[in-house]
This record gives structure tokens, sequence and C-alpha cells, in this order.
């Protein structure tokens, strides 16, 4: 395993190996060298940062660079102002882009106060051609770029450019490769996520996901499990099961299995307290999932079901496989099988051809279902995907009215539905001292919620009972009940 590996012992004279990750340790070891030497010349050790757009996937892939960077020799900081930075990129949305060639700028000044500055970019953003040419001509004092793909090579990237002081650019189109047992860092000792599959097949049609992120991967449940364990023997309470579509994994393994089987296993690994998952789509969600959501003691009573819009006429167009009705259906199974099982969703607005009736359609599913919260986004035109080409985009005076409507509905359900454990005593999993109010820690509920109460830091990462007396919006107030 990684943790018990010595870089220092690695032989970086021979020829680096061909397998993989023994590949890797080697130009790990290769770049401690680098570092080490820098470190000495500028009597200051080397710092790197690392900065996050999107989702939970790419927060995972950045601890695996956080990870590599480390063993490497550089030490983590959370400012710009380092000798490492790395932009983990998301181009679901064209804001998630535009953002990240603003903060390039910023980037840009940086860099020519600190000439041993190197910037790596990578993630979803970078698997599009166009993205990847722009930054070759107008952002020359970019280092490194790669994808999604081969996130596990960063170290070999990373000599590739020292040894050139060329822009190095790797970025794969697909694979069919997962690299597994490099060193990774975790952002919680109690809590972390496992990616169990990656890629999409679903081609949701406004979505750019599948193009970026490959076809689907199913990692073995052996390898899932043997991950989980060790986690569990570092101090890791709390595991996120990490997939763009969880509920089809294991379908294309060659001794397939499914989701809810590998629950099962997961669910008796000692130690292990609480199991979350995302994200699920409704379409591939099966009774023998539920039945598992209902009878397993550490499945959390939360799940992300994105229903993305209300109406069977646009759901048709978006590619998606149900109808309103099949939707509405699936979550009464749910809630008959796990009463207090709180649901999330995700909800676009303004998809090409959304009528007024089509957004009424959405607002009566919201109001029949009641989310505990929704991320609701306007509607993105993504260059390749079937929505960006079709006739009767939604004008953007429109979309906001319909967005700001959306929103209003969705937050006066949420903060309704927030009350209703008061006065319960529900166990929460203690997460970080509360940075507005001293002598206050922040903890979450199995349905996510967040809880503050007073309490001493030694509590973080331990599951306590606590008294729910008070809902403020969104969260709760609460008191120590006991610590077991
Ligand atoms: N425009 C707006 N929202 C999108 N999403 C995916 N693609 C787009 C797009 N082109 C949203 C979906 C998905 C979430 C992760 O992002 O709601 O569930
Ligand atoms: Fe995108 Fe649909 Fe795949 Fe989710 S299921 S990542 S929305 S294509």
């Amino acid at each position: 395993m990684f943790y018990t590996i010595d870089f220092n012992k690695i032989d970086i004279t021979n020829a680096p190996p061909e397998t993989e990750p023994e590949r890797q340790y080697y130009f790990i070891a290769k770049c401690r060298e680098y570092v080490q030497k820098k470190r000495e010349e500028l009597g200051r050790p080397l710092l790197c940062c690392i900065k996050t757009f999107g989702c939970q996937m790419n927060a995972r892939d950045s601890e695996k660079l956080i990870g590599v960077l480390e063993a490497i020799g550089y030490q983590q900081v959370d400012t710009e102002e380092a000798d490492f930075v790395i932009y983990n990129t998301c181009t679901v949305r064209e804001n998630a882009n535009l953002k990240v060639y603003g903060r390039l700028g910023y980037l840009k000044n940086l860099k020519k106060k600190n000439p041993n500055m190197k910037i790596a970019l990578c993630g979803c953003m970078m698997q599009e051609e166009k993205v990847v040419e722009k930054i070759k001509k107008s952002y020359r004092f970019v280092d490194i770029i790669f994808g999604t793909h081969n996130i596990y090579k960063l170290a070999e990237l990373i000599d590739i450019h020292l040894n050139s002081e060329k822009m190095a650019i790797d970025i794969w189109k697909d694979t069919d490769k997962i690299v597994e047992e490099l060193p990774n860092e975790r952002k919680y000792p109690f809590k972390s996520g496992v990616n169990i599959m990656f890629g999409c097949n679903n081609f949701c049609s406004y979505c750019i996901v599948p193009y970026v992120r490959g076809r689907e991967r199913s990692r073995k449940p052996e390898d899932i499990v043997h991950e989980i364990e060790n986690l569990v023997a570092d101090g890791v309470v709390e595991i996120m099961l990490l997939g763009q579509n969880v509920n089809s994994y294991g379908k294309n393994l060659e001794n397939s299995i499914t989701f809810a089987e590998l629950l099962k296993r997961i669910e008796k690994i000692e130690g292990l307290e609480r199991i979350r998952f995302m994200t699920s789509h409704p379409k591939d969600l099966s009774d023998e999932l539920i039945e598992v959501m209902k009878e397993s003691k550490k499945i959390c009573k939360q799940l992300h079901l994105p229903i993305q819009s209300g109406s069977s006429r646009i759901l048709k167009a978006m590619n998606r496989h149900y109808t309103k009705e099949q939707y509405l259906e699936l979550v009464k199974k749910i809630r008959g099988a796990v009463p207090d099982i709180s649901l999330t969703t995700d909800i676009i607005v303004g998809f090409p051809g959304e009528t007024q009736e089509d957004f009424e359609e959405t607002l009566d599913v919201i109001r029949k279902v009641r989310f505990d919260s929704a991320f609701t986004f306007i509607y993105s035109k993504r260059t390749g995907t079937p929505a960006a080409s079709m006739e009767n985009q939604v004008p953007d005076d429109i979309i906001k009215e319909r967005f700001d409507c959306l929103l209003a509905e969705v937050q006066k359900i949420s903060a309704e539905l927030t009350g209703r454990d008061i006065g319960k005593i529900e166990k929460v999993l203690v997460e970080e001292e509360n940075t507005h109010q001293k002598g206050f820690v922040t903890g979450r509920l199995s349905n996510n919620i967040l809880v503050h109460f007073e309490g001493k830091k030694e509590l973080i990462g331990k599951i306590v009972s606590v008294k729910l007396e008070e809902a403020k919006g969104f969260y709760y107030i609460g008191t120590l009940s006991s610590t077991v």
C-alpha cells in the first residue's frame, strides 16, 4: 500500500517501471529531489494550493492530487500565493468555465512575483479541445494541462515539464484504466469520498459529462471494500460512495453485481458508521436498493434524486427515461419504505422549448414531493450536446423570472421542513468548530442537515446525541445530550 512506501528507497537512476502505480511512485521519488533542491535554494518550504470547482467527484480527485503533491514534498496552503497551484475545473455550465478564465488572470500576476511558481490545470474543462486551444494561445504561463482520465499521472507530468521547461499537455479522449493505491490526502480525517465508478453512459441531452468523463467504468467490489476497510482503520466513520449514476454500478463488470449488493457488503465493514452515496438516477433506482436502504443500520436517511424537470414532455427531450408520474411513484415507494428520509434534487430551468405550462409542472412536483433542498440551475448551452442545437431556446428574461419563482418555492418548503424534528434527540457526526460562535461545534444529522451546539473541539469526528432545540432556516441549534 502507498502509505508503506518509502520514496527515498526508490532507485531513480534506473528507467521508470512500465506498470502502474509503481511508475508513479518512481516519478514521485524523482520530483522529491527537485522539491528538496528548491527548498534548500530558497531556504523555505515549497507551498501548494489546489482550487476545486464543481462536484464531489472533483473534490475527491483533488484529495488524490494533494496526496501526490504532499508526497513530492509540497506543503498545502489555502492561498494561491504558492509554488504549485492546481485548478481542478468543471465545465457542466458555462459560468464554471468563465470563473476559471477570470482567475487565471490573477494567477498570471502572482507568477510574475514568484518565478518558481508552477500552474497546472486539470478536470472536466480540459477535456474540451477548444479550451485547451485557448489556453495554449492566450495563457502561455500555464505549465501543465491534463484531463479527467489521467489524474494519477501528475508526478510524471511534473517531471516531463521540469525536463522540457515547456507546457506539458496530456489529455486522453477516454480510458478503460483505473489506477489505484496512490497517495491521497483527506480533507476530513473522519469522513471520505470513495469512487465506486467513473464516467456516465446516459447522455442526458443537455449534459456534457459523458463527453468529458467518458464511458461508465465500475471499480471491482473487492477493491472498494478494501479501500473502505483501510479508511476505517485510519479513523474514517462516514463514507460517501461516488459515481455519476451509482444505480447502474457493477453492470459492466466481468462478474456483474448490483449497487444494492455492493451496499450490503459495505454495511458489514466493522467500525464504519455511516454510508452515503450520490448521484442516483431515478430510471435505475431499483426495488432491491429501496429494500436495502430500509433494512440498513448504516445507510444515511438521505437521497439525492435529480428530477431535472417536472414536465414529462421536457423529460423526454432531456432523454431522462422517466415521466413525472413515474418519478412521483418512485418517491412514494421510497417514503413508504423509509418514512423519515430526506430527499434532495437538481432542477434545470429554461431547457429549450420549456413553456410556462412545463414550468408549472415542475412547480407542481416541488409542491407534491416537498424536497428538503434542491439545487436549481439555469439551463446552460453546452456545445456538442444535442440540446445545444435544439430550437426554441428560452429567452433569458423568462428563464430568470422562472428561476426566481422556483427558488422562492424551494426555499419556503425547505425552511418549513427543517423544523420537523424539533424536540427530538438525534445522532450527529461532529465535523468542525463553529466559526461564528466560540465554544460551539457543528455537525451533521443522518439526513445531512447541519446542527450547531455547544461543545468542545475534542468531539470532532465523534458521533454524539444532540437534542434539536430550534430550527433556523436550513439548520438546527441543539444541546449535547450524550457522547455515545
Ligand atoms: N445546464 C444547467 N444545468 C446542468 N446540469 C447538467 N448540465 C447542465 C446544463 N447544461 C445540472 C443537472 C445535474 C447537475 C449536476 O448539473 O441538474 O444534475
Ligand atoms: Fe449528466 Fe445525465 Fe450523466 Fe447525470 S446522468 S452526468 S445529468 S448525462
